[in-house]
């Protein structure tokens, strides 16, 4: 393993994180300035308040990894950040950051993919876990499966997806909805843990006719009906007692596991692929995690789930992703661009660094 010292920033959405990674696998030091507090009051992410936190975080927490490492910038190898997909202010406080730093410090940039760098968590997670596999993201902006080639940069190609909410974004949706606050995904596995998954219809709710992909939005509209009554919008009173919310939350989290579980591995079946690793925010959720390593045990299935930590969103995995493309010999120009969406792999291949 060689020695590569590599920086990674992190600050697309509400985590400012910063890390510091020796070769492949050794954390000198890791930072995640976590902005829940902050956006609390209003139950969801507010992409002006996350800007203005990383701004004021991200020199802190660079400081303090340098500091904690005990190394000196002109020891770095790279600096990798990411530049997309993600809210574009917050994702140009990092890559401006970034850029400043590798002009000063003359160092390597490297432009990392944050949905690349949630598939990376779980090869940094098992060194012995290299592509091809599957990978199955699950966070508050995406519902995607990719298949990960074996050439020199781990090009991803996009085989399932949601049709309209992501995973996240409906547990966070669906807690708000059953009045359980922000962020609504671990609150909902918190209360699920006391309710009945039988109690309400939903289990098929998320899986599309076409076979493939996924849909949240109806699941949604379910929990509003049964949460607040039909037609009367999300502010009426909640009509569920501490019992009815609880089986809510666990109705609503068993359709989840259900239909990603159902179609990652119908996909995986009919690629004959044996290899998958999850990645995102939603990968920390307890009965997601147990529901895919029984139907991987069942089918024979090779699966690596990167620890909590590295499931949400951190800098470790963008270091690790920059380390795997700066080994490939990626370095990007100093006129890197900040994009909102992720690239199609075509727009990458052709050399386009947007859609
Ligand atoms: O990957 P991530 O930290 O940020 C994005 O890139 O979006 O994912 C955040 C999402 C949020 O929607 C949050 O509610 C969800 O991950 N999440 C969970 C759990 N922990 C975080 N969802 C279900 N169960 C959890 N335990
Ligand atoms: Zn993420």
């Amino acid at each position: 393993m060689d020695g590569l010292l590599t920086l990674g920033i992190e600050t697309s959405c509400d985590e400012t994180a910063v890390a510091l990674l020796r070769g492949g696998r050794d954390v000198l030091a890791d930072y995640v300035g976590t902005q829940i507090e902050r956006h609390r009051a209003y139950g969801g992410v507010i992409p002006e308040i996350a800007c203005r936190a990383h701004m004021e975080w991200l020199l802190p927490g660079l400081r303090d990894v340098l500091a904690r490492a005990d190394v000196r910038p002109e020891r770095l190898d790279a600096i990798a950040v990411t530049h997309r997909p993600g809210l574009i202010g917050a994702v140009l406080v990092g890559v401006t950051a970034a850029k400043a730093l590798a002009l000063a410090w003359d160092k390597p940039l490297v432009g990392v993919d944050h949905i690349d760098a949630h598939i990376a968590a779980a090869r940094f997670a098992r060194p012995d876990f290299a592509p091809p596999h599957a990978a199955l993201v699950v966070s508050g902006g995406h519902t995607q499966l990719h298949f990960v080639d074996d050439d020199a940069t781990f090009t991803t190609r996009q085989i399932a997806g949601t049709l309209d909410d992501a995973a996240g974004e409906a547990f966070d949706k669906a807690a708000k909805l059953l009045g359980l606050g922000f962020p609504g995904g671990p609150r909902i596995e918190k209360t699920a843990e006391g309710g009945d998954p039988d109690r309400f219809p939903w289990k098929r709710t998320c899986l599309p006719p076409d076979g493939k992909n996924w849909s949240f939005s109806g699941l949604k509209t379910a929990v509003l009906h049964a949460a607040r009554g039909v037609g009367k919008g999300r502010t009426a009173p909640l009509l569920l007692d501490a019992q009815g919310v609880a089986d809510a939350a666990a109705s609503f989290q068993r359709a989840v596991v259900f239909a990603l579980v159902e179609r990652t591995m119908e996909a995986m079946r009919g690629r004959g692929m044996r290899r998958l690793s999850l990645g995102g925010g939603v990968a920390a959720n307890g009965a997601l995690r147990r529901a895919f390593t029984e139907a991987a045990a069942r089918e024979g299935v090779d699966l690596s789930i990167p620890p909590m930590g590295l499931c949400t969103d951190n800098a470790v995995m963008v270091a690790f992703r920059g380390a795997e493309l700066r080994r490939a010999g990626v370095r990007d120009p100093l006129s890197l661009e900040a994009f909102s969406v992720r690239a199609t792999p075509d727009a990458v291949r052709s050399g386009a660094r947007h859609i």
